[in-house]
């Protein structure tokens, strides 16, 4: 059986290019950077089909199956809270092992193009980022997007067509949705796995890279000296004779990082879910936007530059940010590797990290604090907290409970339902009409009517949101139930 098909797939070869061959020795923690990201990637592709088997891209379901998949799925919220997680996980470990690479000079000669397509592979991860944070479509991913394809418009003569085809049109809206979550579940994962497998293949062929005092023992200074290549592969064919095996050796490390990480974002969703403001309401002017973190050193940066170099700023910093990437590697050709030879490499990225600790630093300072009423299990949207204001404006109350208020037993008020969890009883249209002619439902009904010309229709359905929105303190479990009766529809006079 074994020889059977090992004469088909030649197992035996695989095995030798991917398990048993040698890598040199002594490789660092910092050297599983790289396969921690390639496990949190495949917790990201499960736990997104499973997202995926409940999630609706349409701004009319989408923030619904969203809630649905948070209270009544099992494990659902642990689900969402995992890969929320692991989409931050995923840039936090791409970075790491960019800056291991980058202060090990790994990405010197050969590997020159393995190092291009991780930073490829880099935007690839921020876009994942950018339209998954949209697909929620509550306050916060809304306002976020706003904000973020506005920044796309301020480019220069290409702004405006950008900010259309990220919209799918002028405003962000369905075709803005569909668009993001095809990107997000159609394309970039394509994109991702073909080049993480290009990333890969390259990785085996030319192998792990040595420690740095292997290649910096009196090398050509230049790696594009015709000297260099013979003298790098000579050192890297000794220190691989001397090396370790692939398989256990690095494998070992590499299933203890990961596993660890791993653990670490199943804690951080069960301690810290991914959340779900109001549902996201256009309208809503004075919502404060906010990106997901690891945007923010950016956001800080656009806040401290004056008004008119703003849109400069926005479109430069992140233009030079991906060429200088990509032309490191073919600019620094000097060989030496460590750090410790290499003062203006040291000074760049100390300077850097620095640079973005202290922007994100501010940025966690001047974090408004969001206001979270949980009267209804989530935050009010804006139309829902005109309705609530304009119930107190009303003095509803005083015959009405709702919540803890209780009604002003001490006048003469008539019994009233208590409203508190009206919202399951009630649909609210049959509210709507019910508030504005109370007595065409009872003819003795003591609720006085609110219809025009006492408010408007618009401020009647603002309350009627308001209370459609209420559910009771067992919010998350219970289920609607309408009991909603209409009178008989006033008889139309007969014409000849
Ligand atoms: C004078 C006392 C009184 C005031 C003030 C009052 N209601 Fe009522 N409301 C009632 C009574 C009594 C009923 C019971 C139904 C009936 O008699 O028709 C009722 C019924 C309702 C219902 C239907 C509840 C159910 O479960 O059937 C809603 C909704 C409602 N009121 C909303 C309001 C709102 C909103 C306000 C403020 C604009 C308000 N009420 C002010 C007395 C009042």
């Amino acid at each position: 059986m074994r020889r059977w098909i090992d004469e088909r797939i030649d197992i035996a070869s695989i095995r030798e290019t991917l398990v048993d061959r040698k890598v040199p020795g002594g490789l660092t923690w910092w050297h599983t950077l790289g396969s921690a990201t390639l496990a949190v990637f495949t917790v990201q592709v499960v736990t997104g089909i499973v997202l995926g088997m409940y999630y609706a891209p349409s701004p009319d379901h989408a923030y619904d199956s969203i809630r649905y998949l948070e209270h009544n799925v099992m494990s659902g919220a642990l689900l969402r809270g995992v890969h929320h997680w692991g989409a931050s996980a995923m840039v936090v470990l791409v970075l790491a092992h960019m800056i291991r690479v980058f202060s090990m000079g790994a990405y010197k000669y050969p590997r020159e193009l393995n190092w291009v397509l991780g930073v490829v592979l880099l935007f690839i991860v921020l876009g994942f980022s950018f339209t998954g944070y949209l697909l929620p479509w509550d306050q916060k991913a809304y306002w976020a997007t706003q904000v973020g394809t506005n920044i796309a418009g301020t480019a220069p003569l290409i702004g405006g067509a950008l900010v259309k085809l990220l919209r799918g049109g002028t405003q962000l809206g369905a075709a803005t949705l569909t668009r993001f979550y095809a990107l997000h579940v159609l394309l970039f994962p394509v994109l991702l796995g073909f080049f993480a497998l290009l990333h890969l293949v390259q990785v085996i062929r030319q192998g792990i890279a040595p420690r740095t005092a292997v290649l910096d023992a009196e090398p050509p200074p230049r790696t594009d000296d015709p000297a260099y290549a013979s003298y790098y592969h000579d050192r890297y064919a000794r220190s691989k004779r001397a090396g370790v095996r692939f398989w256990p050796d690095i494998i070992a490390k590499d299933l203890v990082v990961a596993t660890l990480v791993i653990v670490v974002l199943v804690l951080l969703a069960h301690f810290s879910g991914a959340g779900l403001e109001a549902p996201a309401d256009p309208t809503d002017t004075t919502y404060v936007p906010l990106p997901e973190w690891y945007f923010l050193p950016f956001f800080q940066l656009l806040k401290l530059v004056p008004g008119s170099l703003e849109s400069v700023v926005a479109v430069g910093v992140p233009a030079a940010l991906v060429l200088v990437l990509l032309a490191l590697p073919f600019f620094d050709r000097r060989s030496m590797r460590s750090l410790r030879h290499r003062p203006a490499a040291a000074i760049t990225m100390g300077v850097t990290l620095a640079g973005v600790a202290l922007l994100l630093g501010a940025a966690f300072r001047s974090e408004p604090p969001t206001a979270v009423a949980t009267e209804v299990g989530r935050p009010l949207s804006s139309i829902e907290r005109a309705g609530r204001a304009m119930y107190k404006a009303r003095n509803c109350g005083a015959c009405h409970a709702l919540g803890d208020q209780k009604p002003d037993t001490s006048a003469d008020t008539p019994n009233a339902p208590d409203l508190t969890e009206v919202g399951l009883r009630h649909s609210a249209a049959w509210m709507h009409s019910f508030m504005e002619d109370p007595a065409r439902f009872h003819p003795n009904s003591k609720m006085p009517s609110v219809g025009p010309p006492k408010l408007t229709h618009e401020e009647i359905e603002e309350i009627t949101r308001y209370l459609a929105s209420l559910r009771g303190p067992n919010w998350a479990t219970a289920k609607q139930e309408f009991y909603d009766t209409f009178p008989e529809p006033v008889k139309r006079t007969e014409r000849p």
